[in-house]
């Protein structure tokens, strides 16, 4: 049986911030969220977070996910459990995690809860070449640990010990409702230190077991935002390996970036500097360029999205071509094979197969069958400064360079729209529709000269 509880009541001064450490962000998701996601395998049982500073904001991040327990005043890992400690049921191992180091691994855990018994406890060391800031692991002759040293507290020989406290551990909940309460803050810091029952076990004979993450990274705390970048990387890195593992060329791992969930077919192609947001979906053979930022969006196979191109909330199809520089907003269907171009925007636009908007247009509220064109400049007007409104364009239409479409308004399946055209009022089948005014030309027009 096993009982999580996660400290996250502290303010994180130097984030230098409005907003709780715990609700800063790796790849786009809140520092608490992933420690919570990576508790969440472990049991069917609520995860308990710990919250004091600013707890409504974390509450509210954290709602369906986590339940609560409130500390008010922060004073010390030592009082931040103890708050929890009439949540615990009686034979439960307590899991000890921390809202700021997101990156540890189920695994990591699941060995370290395996240490745990009546008589031994769990605790996850680390050795570092920079123990700078970290609680000590003192061990004595037969290398048994015997206590936890606070930086601040720490003699000069205790100081270069490189190996860490973690400050993950796994504790039997009956041991810790009988230490926690003897506590004392007589230290450097004030405070009620966690850290101190390690030192009431060893003198009670419970035998302290350590356990080690595969990857230091998966200890690192975030205290403030050079730290929080370099997670970020660490993060980005891991993400990357991953998706080369997957099948996927990237065509440069150090400039990618997920803020969400990826998943990938085979033979996909990505180029440097995309961003990834939400959830995203590529099919088989699809070609990102450049630039590219991609939020929830569903790309199917063969589709090449070319550089500098911006899709949020997407649907396209198979074979399509998209940008350079296009901008598919909130809405936009293509269906297969069709062509979005250079400075083209798209919303609320479904768009049928074989159909093109190659250049500079804009086309929103709209829906257009299949092998319609659109020729360059096109606008679907659909705001009357008050209300949207609908263009519907059948199969086959023709629409030339440089034509407003007045929403709303039906062009029928095969018309043609001359160029330059001010189309308000519905067009017929195979009909040709223009308005343009008549050319007017003046034989040997003499230019002004400059006096
Ligand atoms: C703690 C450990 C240290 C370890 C380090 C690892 C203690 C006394 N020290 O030190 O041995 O090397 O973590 O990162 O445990 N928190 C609360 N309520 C409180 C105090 C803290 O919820 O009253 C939370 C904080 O929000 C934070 C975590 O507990 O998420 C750790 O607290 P912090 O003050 O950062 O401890 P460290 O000094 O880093
Ligand atoms: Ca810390």
């Amino acid at each position: 049986m096993l009982d999580i509880i996660i400290l996250a009541a502290g303010k994180g001064t130097r984030m230098k911030s409005q907003l709780p450490k715990v609700l800063h962000t790796i790849g786009g998701k809140p520092l608490l969220e992933h420690v919570i996601s990576s508790a969440k395998p472990l049991t069917d049982s609520p995860i308990y977070s710990l919250i004091g500073h600013e707890a409504n904001k974390v509450k509210e991040v954290i709602s369906n996910k986590s339940q609560y327990i409130l500390q008010e005043q922060q004073l010390g890992t030592g009082h931040a459990v103890q708050q929890a400690l009439p949540y615990f049921r009686d034979d439960s191992i307590v899991l000890i995690l921390y809202g700021d180091v997101p990156l540890i691994k189920t695994d990591t855990l699941k060995r370290l809860i395996a240490c745990v018994d009546n008589k031994s406890l769990g605790l996850l060391t680390v050795k570092l070449d920079n123990p700078m800031g970290y609680g000590r692991i003192v061990r004595d002759d037969q290398q048994k640990v015997t206590a936890i040293v606070e930086q601040k507290d720490a003699s000069q020989e205790q100081l270069v010990i490189t190996e860490v406290n973690t400050g993950i551990m796994a504790v039997n909940s009956a041991h810790l409702k009988q230490w926690l309460p003897l506590l004392s803050n007589d230290n450097a810091q004030s405070e009620y230190y966690l850290t101190d029952i390690i030192e009431m076990a060893q003198k009670q004979g419970v035998e302290i077991s350590t356990e080690h993450p595969e990857y230091n990274w998966e200890v690192l705390g975030v205290n403030d935002r050079r730290q929080q970048a370099e997670l970020e990387r660490i993060y980005q890195h891991n993400l990357a390996q991953q998706l080369l593992l997957d099948g996927v060329t990237l065509l440069d791992p150090s400039r990618f970036d997920c803020r969400g969930q990826i998943t990938t077919g085979n033979d996909v192609v990505i180029d440097v500097n995309c961003i990834f947001k939400g959830k995203v979906t590529l099919g088989n053979n699809v070609t990102i360029g450049a630039n590219c930022v991609i939020e929830n969006t569903t790309i199917a196979s063969g589709t090449t999205v070319k550089d500098n191109s911006i899709l949020e909330d997407a649907q396209v199809g198979e074979c399509c071509t998209i940008g350079p520089f296009a901008r598919l907003r909130p809405g936009t269907q293509l269906s297969d094979n069709a062509k979005i171009g250079n400075f083209v925007e798209t919303k609320k636009a479904i768009i049928g197969e074989g159909s093109k908007v190659n250049h500079l247009s804009y086309v929103g509220d709209a829906t257009l069958g299949n092998q319609v064109n659109i020729g360059a400049g096109t606008i679907t007007c659909n705001y009357d400064g008050v209300n949207k409104h609908q263009t519907t364009i059948e199969d086959e239409v023709f629409v030339g360079s440089n034509t407003a479409l007045v929403a709303p308004v039906t062009l029928s399946k095969g018309s043609t729209i001359g160029a330059g055209s001010t189309i308000n009022k519905s067009v017929e089948e195979h009909t040709l529709s223009l308005t343009r005014s008549p050319q007017k030309s003046h034989k040997n027009w003499q230019r002004p000269v400059k006096k």
